[in-house]
Order: structure tokens, then sequence, then C-alpha cells
């Protein structure tokens, strides 16, 4: 099981090498704001619903979640997860491997491709995309089995990707750690005894 977790970090961190790609010469999307005059005129001209659109697109993605902190879901999901692999409690953990990935997945929509300090892009939903189909998988699989040992090594592997992926995207700082008390005090996390 160790070789085969291995062969998942590396083709995960094969994956995160290959999803930063040099950047093109014209991507208009997102570089520079519309301006405010152009396409100005008395009528409802095509331009200027076009400018109004856009500044409402841009209004209404300035009310939606950040990356960021639809990303304090995910530590909330997967922080909780571990306590429930500990307890081995399969049902929540089960309940808070799939919330993690659906958390993930918001996260990652919200901006799936970052450009980078350098110039260079990176596409950010190619990481996630094998972290779901790797590391992920594997915490599943260990849930189903109601392996601890495999689910604990899953989870301290899936750890290591989530740092690669701060680092690809220049946030090393972000270093992801076992939390050391639940992110929620309300949940109970002892495994629910048969009445
Ligand atoms: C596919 C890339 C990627 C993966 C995988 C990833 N993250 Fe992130 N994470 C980011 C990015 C990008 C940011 C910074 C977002 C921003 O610009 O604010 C971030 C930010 C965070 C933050 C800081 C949120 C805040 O604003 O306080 C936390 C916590 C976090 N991630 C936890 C995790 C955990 C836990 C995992 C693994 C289960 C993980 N991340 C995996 C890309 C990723």
């Amino acid at each position: 099981m160790r070789t085969n977790s291995e062969f998942g970090l590396r083709m995960t961190c094969i994956a995160i090498v290959l999803t930063v790609s040099w950047l093109g010469g014209c991507h208009g999307a997102g570089s520079s704001q519309p301006s405010q005059t152009s396409g100005r005129t008395n009528g409802t001209t095509p331009a200027q619903s076009d400018a109004e659109l856009e500044a409402r697109i841009k209004h209404l993605e300035s009310l939606s979640p950040g990356q960021g902190s639809l990303m304090s879901g995910v530590a909330y999901h997967f922080g909780s997860l571990w306590f429930a692999i500990d307890h081995e409690n399969w049902p929540l953990a089960d309940f808070y491997l799939h919330e993690c990935r659906e958390s993930m997945e918001q996260a990652v929509e919200a901006m799936p491709v970052r450009k980078l300090s350098t110039g260079e892009e990176l596409n950010i939903r190619g990481i996630a995309e094998a972290l779901d189909n790797t590391q992920f998988a594997a915490i599943e699989s260990a849930i189903a089995g109601k392996e601890k040992d495999r689910a604990v090594a899953a989870y301290r592997d899936t750890i290591i990707v989530c740092h690669s992926c701060h680092r690809a995207a220049e946030k090393p700082f972000l270093r992801v750690q076992i939390p050391d008390r639940p992110p929620s005090p309300s949940i109970d996390f002892k495994p629910m005894q048969l009445e």
C-alpha cells in the first residue's frame, strides 16, 4: 500500500508541474477593468449594454465568496475529517470527506486558473482533479474498508498535496497541519452506539 500511495503522490506532483503553463500573448479576461467612459452614448447601444452587463457581472462576482474564504471551508471539513478518522467514526468520516471534496471543487471553481507573479498561469483545477482521483480516492477506499492506518496514511499524503498546491500558487506560507482540536466544538466525534 505504501508504494501505491507514493506512486499517487508522485503522479499528483507531476500533474502540478504539468499544469504550470506559459502565459500566451493575449489574455484580455480579468486583466483590465472596463473603461467607464468607452462606448457611452445616449442611446442603448450594444456597446453600452455590453459594458453594463460586464459591470453587473463584476458586481455579482464581488458579492460571491473568494477562493480564500471557500478554502476555509475545505480546511474546516478536512480538519473535521481527521477527528472522524481518529475516532473510527466511519459514517461521519464519509460525510466529511464528501463535504471536503465538494468545497474543494467550489474553491477551485472560484478561480481555476491563477496568474503567477512570473507571468505564468497555474491551472489549479488540474491539481485538484489529481488530488481527488488519487489521495481523496485513497481516503474514500480506506473509509469504506474501515482501515484507520490506511486512512491516516492517505490523510497525511493529502496534506503534502495541499501544501504543494499552495507552494505552486505562490503561497508557501499556507502550511497545512493536522489540527489539535476539532474545528467545530458542536460535533460529537465518538461513533454512535447501537441502541
Ligand atoms: C488546487 C490547489 C489547492 C489545493 C489542492 C489546496 N489549496 Fe488551499 N488554497 C489554494 C489557494 C490558491 C489559496 C489562496 C486563495 C486566496 O487567494 O486567498 C488557498 C488557501 C487556503 C487556506 C487559507 C484560507 C484563508 O483565507 O484563510 C487554507 C486554510 C487552505 N487553503 C487549506 C487547504 C487544505 C486543508 C487543503 C488540502 C485538503 C488545501 N488547501 C488544498 C489552493 C489549493
